[in-house]
């Protein structure tokens, strides 16, 4: 391992500048070794590398997640080339669907905000190239109590979502009736298995009961954390929390810290580099969560930084993990096969 080692987070800044320098004279090539020897993936086949998209939650939360505002996310991952980049997913979060399941028992969107439906959205999102996701919890509510869950529901939820075109679940972790996850997410990833078309999942269990340890099996990415919020002690704690599980992500298995603040006005402009450059290196999931329609240039500039998102999404799926301290300063291991020359 060359290039990143000995190099504390809090430099990572100058790291970055220095890769970048050092790309453009051609010196930093990334090294594959040992691939087959790493994969064990689930059998949806998916995730081989850690998801790169957008989500709602972050900067819209429950007001705006409406179908106007997705069309617009996609058409500007596409126009300003971060879909290029590698962002495909372009996923809803809480408060897409009516509050009552249908006459049938069916979820169904939320009339007013999603008035031409989910499959009518999920064909517009496909036709831009991109990927549609969609948001459900493993408890009787989802965690803003908009509308239901889909425990006791499984199949018939997976289902749906499977004749609608989705290609990713967030399921999450609320209104559970305290039974143990490791009932829940199973019967989930089962019912999507069986669903008739390949859906990533993603399970926000938030870390309670270790997921990494059991993760791999059912699912392609699991939350290690609670929710993040757009702050850099926030930030860092996700990352610290995280960091913990390194030995168990994989390609098809990914921890996940939560999604990206970058964008959200938080943070300082370094702050959200750091942030944007520990999540590479984590080999975390990179979910944008800022509005892309209205992205400043330094914003769409760490976004789309090649050289970082190589990093995050080099085949051979080894996340960085803490290896010393100098002074006060935490030294990653970060990127054990990015040679810089
Ligand atoms: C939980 C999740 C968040 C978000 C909200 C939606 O808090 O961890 O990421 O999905 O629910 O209500």
């Amino acid at each position: 391992m060359e290039g990143y080692r000995g190099r504390p987070w809090t430099r990572l800044p100058a790291l970055l500048l220095a890769c970048a320098a050092a790309a453009a004279v051609g010196e930093c090539r990334v090294v594959h070794v040992g691939e087959a020897h790493r994969r064990s993936m689930l059998a949806n086949g998916l995730g081989a590398t850690p998801p790169m998209g957008w989500n709602s939650w972050n900067h819209f939360a429950c007001d705006g997640n409406g179908e106007v505002v997705i069309r617009e996310t996609a058409d500007a991952l596409v126009s300003t080339g971060l879909a290029a980049a590698g962002y495909k997913y372009v996923n809803l979060d809480d408060c897409w669907a009516e509050p009552e399941r249908d006459a049938k028992g069916n979820l169904a969107a939320n009339k007013k905000t999603f008035p031409h439906g989910i499959k009518a959205l999920a064909d517009y999102v496909h036709s831009k190239g991109l990927k549609l996701g969609i948001y459900s919890d493993a408890g009787y509510k989802t965690c803003a109590k908009a509308q239901p869950g889909s425990l006791g529901h499984e199949e018939q939820d997976a289902k749906t979502f499977a004749s609608w075109g989705v290609d990713y679940l967030k399921y999450d972790n609320c209104n559970n009736g305290d039974t143990k996850p490791l009932q829940r997410y199973p019967d989930m990833s089962k019912a999507l298995m069986q669903a008739g078309r390949p859906i990533f999942f993603n399970l926000c269990e938030w870390g309670d009961m270790h997921p990494a340890r059991w993760g791999a099996a059912y699912g392609n990415s699991w939350r290690t954390t609670n929710d993040i919020e757009d702050t850099w002690n926030s930030m860092t704690s996700m990352a610290d929390q995280n960091e913990v599980w390194a030995e168990y992500a994989r390609p098809g298995g990914w921890n996940d810290p939560d999604m990206l603040e970058v964008g959200n006005g938080g943070m300082t402009n370094d702050e959200y580099i750091v942030h944007f450059s520990i999540w590479a290196i984590s080999k975390a999931p990179l979910i944008i969560g800022c509005d892309v329609r209205h992205m400043s240039q330094d914003t769409y500039d760490i976004l789309a930084n090649k050289e970082v998102i190589a990093v995050n999404q080099d085949p051979l799926g080894v996340q960085g993990k803490k290896v010393r301290m100098e002074g006060s300063s935490e030294v990653t291991d970060a990127a054990p096969h990015c040679t810089l020359r």
